[in-house]
């Protein structure tokens, strides 16, 4: 019997976690939301492709929590977008409260979980998702820093013409335009990209990936990114499920690595079937930690508008 993902919100990041987790036979899959019947027909919709794409992974659509009871993963997608002329505070609310009331429920069936939060702004309802759930802060983590570097990655295959599968890319801190890519921590085939691209290239990839979703945003016109944020926790999913001790960035609740107490920051974690079992420190330089330091203020003035909302 496979394992079980739940993924939570059936929109265009959600039903793309559960296509992929499926595909790749991971999990069987339960995919929960509010729009009456439409999570039901998305499963269905997969469980059809099955027979071509070649899986038994069973997928099932509910607009209530019963299926997804004893979830080995618990994906959060659920929320809405920015729409314009909405405020950042007006976003924080309304999908604070969206977080808030599904995960309770969620987590309630599935109190051995691993959830991986992905629902913006991430940090933010992090912090919303690990109160909710009650679970130790190992269980719950922001999918962020995985995809913020795949976007570097394919950033930087892109410009030096090599295979994207040569790339490695490190990106700390927030996931907004605070961000921290870390060159010196990222390589092609083992090769830091400082000895192979100028630092202005360097820069300008730097840039285009802390601006990675706003890139897209304005391309889609409607809507936000969804095949790359769904690889992004899909890759977490499986690193858990498989308990493969596989490093990867992630938001994750810090007390008192990096110098930071008490919040939700992208950093490198060891990921396997407890969640989050290790925070990787590395020492970073003075101008990485200025960097760190002004995204991690980022991240509380998210967390003292949630306090002062009441979450
Ligand atoms: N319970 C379950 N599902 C809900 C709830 C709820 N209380 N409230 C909203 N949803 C569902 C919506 O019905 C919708 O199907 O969440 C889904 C969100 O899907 P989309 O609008 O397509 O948004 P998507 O692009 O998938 O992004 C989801 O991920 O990357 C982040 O910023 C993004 O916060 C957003 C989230």
């Amino acid at each position: 019997m496979l394992q079980k993902v739940t993924v939570i919100g059936a929109g265009n990041v959600g039903a793309t976690c559960a296509q992929r987790a499926a595909e790749k036979e991971l999990a069987d899959v339960v995919l929960v939301d509010v729009v009456p019947d439409m999570p039901l027909g998305k499963a269905l919709d997969l469980c059809e492709a099955a027979p071509v794409e070649k899986h038994d992974a069973r997928i099932t659509g509910a607009n209530d929590y019963g299926p997804s009871k004893d979830s080995d993963v618990i994906i959060v997608t659920a929320g809405i977008a920015r729409k314009p002329g909405m405020s950042r505070d007006d976003l924080i609310k309304t999908n604070a409260g969206i977080v808030n009331t599904v995960v309770k429920e969620a987590a309630k069936l599935s109190p051995q979980a691993v959830i991986i939060v992905v629902s913006n702004p991430l940090d933010a309802m992090c912090h919303v998702a690990l109160k909710a759930s009650g679970f130790p802060s190992q269980r719950v983590i922001g999918m962020a820093g995985v995809l913020d570097s795949a976007r570097f990655r394919f950033f930087i295959a892109e410009a030096l013409n090599v295979s994207v599968e040569n790339t490695h890319a490190f990106v700390l801190g927030g996931h907004g335009d605070t961000m921290v890519p870390l060159p010196r921590f990222s390589t092609v085939a083992g090769i830091p990209i400082t000895e192979l691209l100028p630092p202005d290239q360097i820069q300008a990839l730097c840039q285009r990936t802390a601006q990675g979703g706003a890139e897209i945003v304005g391309l889609l016109k409607t809507g936000s990114a969804y095949y790359a944020p769904a690889s992004s926790a899909v890759e977490m999913a499986e690193a858990i499920l498989k308990d493969k001790k596989k490093i990867l960035p992630c938001a994750v609740y810090l007390s008192g690595q990096y110098g930071y107490q008490d919040l939700y920051i992208g950093v490198p974690v060891k990921l396997g079937k407890g969640g989050a079992e290790e925070v990787i420190q590395i020492k970073l330089t003075a101008a990485e930690k200025t960097a760190l330091d002004k995204s991690a203020d980022a991240v509380r003035g998210l967390v003292k508008v949630l306090g002062d909302l009441g979450f």
